[in-house]
């Protein structure tokens, strides 16, 4: 009996174990990638622990500073998918007759967006992470929009492929007549059908990009091909005034770079890097950083073709007399391991 009795515990001991194991073992795998991509990405910024003045860039940023992510009272104002949102945005410029920008809407040009960077899984993760800095849970349920988006994906599929049969037999009805009749086919009698397939393809397209996304960083295997760099001359100025703009008030560059003694720390000073870099280089790492160095802090900002070209030729303007080493080169954050 007592024999019995204990073998039953032990097998009840051994089910709860492997329940805990798999509940939990799950969420930490989620927070511990929530932490490492917050440690890679973020705490320059805001720190270890989201305070303020904790991370090593944090003195060096112009205003607005980084946000406290401990404040509790202020970040509870936001839903997880206000935070989702502001990590993964477009940039807006908001120089004076630049971008509208709506009340609501976050643009801060010196927090980067991590859209073109991270998967959408990986952003969830930080959400979940920052959420715990103050104190609270993420209540956002990842595994639901991943089935919603794996229906979605199938749904789009079964639409492509029902248009798909629908369009071949308005396809061969035409042209079966037509052989009757011994005229031309009539390209316009299955017209309806070809626009219905057409469109159920761009959707189906739409659900596997989103599906994709979810779990595949964007700029995975993806080149920048080669730009076309030249201006003309009239154009000159201009470009290289619109660069500077969109250095400061778009992508916030000056939040990780500085230019003499203003700017952030985390990427090397550009002050020179018309003299050190090739244009063509500099565009391509603008477009994809992560493609030329995987590991790199510097996020893809999303920066359009027209933008990347107007931002290389300001960054070639850039040709600040060589000083001591020890004034321009400021030492860089060592380069941590990949965080993936
Ligand atoms: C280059 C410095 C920098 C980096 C890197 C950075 N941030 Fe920020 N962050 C800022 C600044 C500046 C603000 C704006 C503060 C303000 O509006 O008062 C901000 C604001 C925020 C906010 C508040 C948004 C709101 O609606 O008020 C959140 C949340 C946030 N950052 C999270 C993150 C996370 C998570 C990461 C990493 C994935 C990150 N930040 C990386 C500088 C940075
Ligand atoms: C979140 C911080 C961050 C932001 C924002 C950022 N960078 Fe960087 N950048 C870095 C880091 C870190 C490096 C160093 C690359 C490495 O070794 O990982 C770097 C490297 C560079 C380099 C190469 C410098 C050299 O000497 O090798 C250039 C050029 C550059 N960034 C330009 C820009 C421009 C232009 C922008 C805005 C469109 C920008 N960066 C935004 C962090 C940032």
């Amino acid at each position: 009996m007592k024999a019995a009795r204990l073998y039953v515990m032990g097998v009840l001991g051994v089910l709860i174990g492997v329940w805990a194991m798999s509940a939990g073992g799950c969420a930490n795998e989620q927070q511990q990638k929530g932490h490492e991509l917050y440690g890679h990405y973020c705490s320059h910024c805001h720190g270890e622990s989201g305070r303020q003045n904790e991370g090593f860039n944090w003195s060096s940023m112009p205003d607005p500073k980084p946000k406290d992510l401990t404040n509790k009272s202020e970040m509870s104002t936001l839903k997880d998918v206000d935070i989702f949102n502001t990590i993964s945005r477009d940039m807006k410029d908001t120089s004076e007759g630049g971008d509208v920008i709506g009340d609501d809407d976050f643009a801060v040009p010196t927090m980067p967006t991590f859209k073109y960077t991270l998967s959408e899984d990986e952003i969830w993760a930080i959400v979940g992470y920052v959420r715990g800095l103050h104190g609270m849970k993420m209540e956002f349920k990842v595994e639901e929009r991943k089935k919603e988006l794996a229906a979605a994906l199938l749904t789009a599929q079964g639409n492509f492929d029902q248009a798909t049969k629908t369009y071949e037999a308005a396809e061969k009805q035409a042209s079966e007549e037509a052989e009757k009749k011994n005229v031309e086919v009539d390209d316009a009698v299955y017209a309806k059908e070809m626009a219905v397939m057409v469109q159920a393809k761009k959707d189906l397209d739409a659900a596997q990009a989103a599906s994709n996304n979810l779990v595949t960083r964007p700029g995975k295997g993806v080149s920048v091909a080669r730009p076309d760099l030249t201006v003309k001359p009239e154009q000159v100025a201009k470009m290289v005034e619109l660069g500077h703009r969109l250095y400061e008030n778009k992508y916030g560059c000056n939040g990780c770079h500085s230019l003499g003694a203003e700017g952030g720390k985390v990427g090397p000073a550009l002050d020179r890097a018309g003299f050190r870099l090739n244009g063509t280089w500099i565009y391509r790492w603008l477009k994809n950083p992560q493609a030329m160095k995987p590991e790199t802090r510097m996020p893809a900002l999303g920066l359009s073709d027209a933008d990347a070209k107007a931002v290389t030729m300001y960054l070639g303007t850039l040709r600040a007399p060589a000083q001591p080493d020890a004034l321009i080169d400021k030492p860089v954050a060592p380069v941590e391991k990949p965080a993936s």
